[in-house]
């Protein structure tokens, strides 16, 4: 009780007090002390270091005077009470410092400029959100927070994708992005750079990859299974970048400590390529065109001395404009239809002693491999260059769960981990009803924040190939910058922190926190943030006496709750969430915080809520979200989140027991129809009831019909039924035998 007390008391405490030290990502070691340290007008920094110390401090210079009126000067001789030291021979890393803040002092240290790089971060977010804006505020109170700072990141690679092939977005927006990486101490950018829907990238000797390459005809409109079959916008669509551009974005990027990695797609995900040069496929006199749908497409490059050569190519140049160390390759997604089909493929496959597409594809990957290492360069690959065997010196990035990072890395190579479940920011952060178009799924900042990237299982030398770790933004539903930013923040703060700080210092809570500080530099830099995180969430459960009840939540613990009951509009006049809600009938509720959404869900009361029930099949192992879900009194709403229901990839057969008998009239439920997933409804629905569990009595059976075009949508199934019964039994036949996502299951 104690405890819980002083816990209320720590966020009453943080209710009122305003964080000094919002720091995101939070460093390895704060100490924070007494008192503060004010910037003076005309304020001297003193630097001892080399030329790119002082380019990078110029960075941090320029911003705060941008903001400001304090006209910072950096000065390499003389004293200064601000001073920046690079230092030798120390423990920091080449990415750690030290940064002490006295009332009287400041004093950074450094063994490289990107160690004051990242010191300077964090200054910045020491200071005012202000400071973040590029307006000046004129007379700002520019003062620090005293404290002792020892920090280094926990991994070497922070990474953040961009898909710039599905939509494609301007160099000042990448520019943008990487300012805004920076400010997470993020350092890899990952540049997915061409796909099926368009090549953006210049390459010199192959004019039509961007002439034809970089425009599609159209866009398919809405979700894929939002329109299905798919429509479109009839307006022509295209972009890329110069030469001159991408050097220019490195150059910026460098500046930053951002490292560029671009992304070549092979040998799939290479339609738009194709549609320029149908030579390197496997069907040459086919006609390609740029995809203007969404999805994977089975016209894949053709592992011919042509291609090869070609992408050799593209590669040179690609490596002439990009110095990182790391260049992906793709590797994903690739069908093998039309390698099954090319007599060529399966003639090469016979003189090379491959078994299978799957070899074909490792060969690929490692001719690819032994031309860029011959450059002094390494390659990344999706999981599944894994298949079919493993080239040389390559490192996975792990998508596909962590299964290919923890294999790879078992097999001696380094991974970065970005599996789809933690990392794909283009899921649902927050309730599907209410968010722009999603690819799908549901991803919320907190899951994010409790990624661990290093999976259990390895040596602490194996551990070492865990290079790190990052978060995706697929384009496909994503068309402007503001969208991006949208997808992108604050859920990559999350990732940031993630990548950066050690693992014994994460707290939810305390992030969270901090994440009202850190909004408000947001706001300074007008960033688009999503605000799901002021919303309220609802989860439900049953008391001792088996009631229903449904606890109300926001993502920091510490937001006021607003309710009602009766269908109202909540406001801050409303009742105030303090205690689970008891659910005696089937009820709305509504609810909000001050700033967030309206909250609204339905709990519903029928005669199996809370019963218990079995199942012959198991639900599918690859969604366990939602346990004994059939009967919790909670509706799914929307069928983009596979998580409010319970999905199966066998037949249903389930067996409720209502604890005694009494009269049936109604069985309903509602099945997600999803189709890009291959989530179905049932054929039909059978129910029949018993009084003893014995024997059962057939009570109606309904075959379903329902159209396999349409938007994903919730497809009712109701079964009349006339008798009284303890017992029933409720099959629904997986006659698609892809999977069948069903919600409560409610008996009147
Ligand atoms: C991927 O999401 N296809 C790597």
């Amino acid at each position: 009780m104690l405890k819980y007390f002083l816990f209320s008391l720590f966020l009453c405490a943080k209710c009122f007090a305003q964080n000094q030290y919002p720091l995101v990502p939070l460093p390895a070691r704060l100490v924070e002390t007494e008192g503060q340290f004010t910037l003076l007008k005309g304020q001297k920094i003193l630097l001892t270091g080399d030329v790119l110390s002082k380019q990078t401090l110029q960075l941090f210079v320029n911003q705060v005077n941008i903001s400001t009126d304090l006209g910072l000067s950096l000065v390499s001789t003389g004293t200064s009470n601000v001073s920046f030291t690079l230092v030798k021979n120390t423990s920091l890393d080449e990415e750690g410092y030290k940064l002490s803040i006295k009332k009287d002092k400041i004093s950074v240290e450094a063994e490289s400029p990107r160690g004051f790089f990242y010191a300077t971060q964090t200054l910045l977010q020491l200071l005012p959100p202000q400071v973040f804006g590029n307006t000046k505020t004129e007379g700002l109170a520019v003062t620090l927070p005293c404290c002792e700072i020892t920090d280094r990141p926990r991994y070497v690679y922070r990474g953040l994708h961009l898909d710039v092939s599905r939509h494609f977005f301007p160099v000042s927006f990448i520019k943008r992005y990487i300012d805004l990486m920076a400010i997470h101490k993020m350092n890899y950018f990952h540049w997915h750079l061409t796909d099926d829907q368009g090549w953006r990238i210049e390459i010199k000797k192959y004019p039509k990859l961007t002439q034809i390459g970089a425009k599609r005809k159209q866009s398919e409109l809405g979700h894929d299974d939002g329109h299905n079959p798919p429509q479109f916008d009839g307006k022509e669509y295209g972009g890329f970048y110069t030469q001159a551009e991408i050097k220019d974005v490195v150059a910026y990027a460098t500046a930053r400590y951002v490292t560029v990695v671009p992304e070549i797609e092979m040998p799939g995900h290479a339609l738009a390529a194709l549609a320029a040069y149908p030579e390197f496929s496997c069907e040459p006199n086919k006609t390609y065109k740029v995809a203007e749908k969404w999805g994977i497409y089975e016209d894949v490059f053709c592992p011919s001395d042509k291609t090869f050569k070609f992408l050799e190519d593209v590669l040179t140049e690609v490596m002439a404009i990009f110095p990182s160390k790391y260049i992906h390759i793709g590797g994903d997604e690739c069908p093998k239809e039309a390698w099954k089909k090319s007599k060529f493929c399966q003639d090469l496959m016979k003189k090379q002693g491959l078994k299978s597409e799957n070899e074909l594809q490792s060969f690929f990957i490692k001719r690819i491999e032994k031309f860029v290492s011959s450059k002094g360069r390494k390659i990344i690959g999706w999981d599944e260059i894994l298949d079919g065997g493993i080239a040389p010196n390559v490192t996975v990035m792990s998508w596909r769960g962590t299964e290919g990072g923890f294999n790879a890395i078992k097999q001696g190579h380094d991974a970065i981990m970005t599996p789809t479940d933690y990392c794909y920011l283009d899921y649902y952060q927050g309730n599907p009803i209410q968010e722009p178009t999603a690819i799908g799924n549901y991803l919320p900042i907190e899951k994010v924040y409790g990624y661990d990237p290093s999976p259990t299982g390895l040596t602490e030398a194996e551990e070492n190939h865990v290079l790190g770790v990052q978060a995706n933004l697929w384009s496909e539903y994503t068309s402007t910058p503001a969208e991006v930013e949208y997808m992108v923040f604050p859920r990559a703060a999350a990732m940031a922190e993630v990548a950066w700080s050690p693992k014994g210092a994460k707290n939810w809570n305390d992030f969270a926190y901090r994440l009202d500080g850190h909004f408000k530099r947001f706001d300074a830099l007008k960033v688009n943030y999503a605000k799901a995180f002021f919303d309220v969430t609802a989860s439900s459960d049953f008391t001792d006496k088996g009631q229903l009840q449904v606890r109300l939540k926001t993502a920091d613990d510490i937001k006021k709750v607003f309710y009602t009951l009766d269908g109202k509009e909540p406001s801050d006049k409303s009742p105030e969430y303090e205690r689970p809600i008891l659910i005696l009938k089937t009820t709305k509720i509504k609810a909000k915080t001050i700033t967030g959404r309206i909250f609204e869900q339905n709990f519903i009361v029928h005669k199996a809520t809370g019963k218990k029930y079995t199942l012959k099949n198991p639900p599918s192992e690859d969604f366990t979200e939602k346990e004994m879900g059939l009967t919790d009194g909670t509706l799914g709403i929307a069928p983009q989140d596979q998580s409010q229901f319970v999905v199966f990839d066998k037949d249903l057969e389930m067996t409720i027991d209502l604890g005694e008998v009494m009269p049936i009239s109604k069985v309903s439920t509602n099945f997600a129809k999803i189709i890009m997933l291959g989530t179905y409804p049932p054929g039909k629905l059978e129910v029949s009831i018993s009084k003893d569990d014995k024997e059962y009595r057939e009570a109606a059976t309904l075959p379903l019909s329902y159209d396999l075009l349409g938007p994903w949508k919730l497809e009712h199934a109701e079964v009349q039924v006339k008798g009284r019964g303890r017992y029933i039994k409720i099959k629904a036949q997986n006659v698609t035998e892809k999977i069948m996502a069903l919600d409560e299951v409610v008996v009147e």
